[in-house]
């Protein structure tokens, strides 16, 4: 199996110095850059907008890296050209917020970009099942999505698993991604589960020791897999 990949969620980053942040963690290796976008609707949070998508994309581009766009929005259609143009990767829509769901996964390829579909600890794995085979990455939510810092829901392992076995079952080359609460402490049992790429916020941006020892950390511990 490959390497599992890491993806750092900017939304722990200290943004009076975003790009040297993400430049540190891409310089550690980190193969995606996590970028959380929120509406205060869908969640009750406002984060950040196309506009700082577009302002990271040469630098991660110079890394050969990911851009990696989770929407956290309602109405995901009405913004996908914008979050296309400013240079996502990978736009992630949420189950609960599309109502036309394939529709949107097919409106983001469209626009040249990868499709993901993400879903909610509360909504069922099958909910996702319909768009297996029209997706580029499934996106397992270890938390309840709107903020940073939670602690991993220990059931998600085995959504994890089920999610791992439906794409493996047909055939899918998409990219199994967790995001919430993981740290080196859960990496391994998470790879384990059949995780392709982590995501972490506080465990890269807000935790002790530097951004390079905190990716380095938590790759070894994924590497591990328990
Ligand atoms: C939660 C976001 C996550 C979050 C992860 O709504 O989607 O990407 O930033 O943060 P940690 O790793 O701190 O749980
Ligand atoms: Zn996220």
């Amino acid at each position: 199996m490959d390497k599992v990949k890491i993806a750092p969620s900017i939304l722990s980053a200290d943004f009076t110095c975003l790009g040297a942040q993400v430049q540190e963690a891409l310089q550690a290796g980190a193969e995606y850059v996590h970028v959380d976008v929120m509406d205060g609707q869908f969640v009750p949070n406002i984060t950040i907008g196309a506009p700082i998508v577009a302002a990271l994309r040469k630098l991660v581009s110079a890394y050969d890296a990911v851009m990696d766009v989770h929407l956290m929005i309602e109405f995901p259609e009405h913004h996908l050209h914008d979050f296309a143009e400013a240079g996502a990767d990978i736009l992630t829509v949420h189950v609960e917020a599309c109502p036309h769901l394939h529709s949107t996964l097919q409106a983001i390829r469209a626009l040249g970009v990868r499709p993901g579909v993400t879903l909610n600890p509360g909504t069922p794995v099958d909910a996702v099942e319909p768009v297996l085979s029209a997706v580029d990455l499934v996106l397992v939510m270890s938390v309840n999505p709107g903020f940073g810092g939670q602690s991993f829901i220990s059931g998600s392992i085995g959504r994890i698993r089920r999610l791992r076995a439906m794409l493996d079952d047909i055939g899918s080359e998409a990219e199994l991604q967790v995001d919430g609460g993981v740290k080196a402490y859960n990496a391994g049992e998470v790879a384990a589960a059949g995780a392709d790429v982590l995501v972490a916020g506080s465990a890269v941006f807000g935790a002790d020791g530097s951004v390079a020892d905190n990716i380095a950390a938590i790759r070894s511990a994924a590497a591990s897999k328990d």
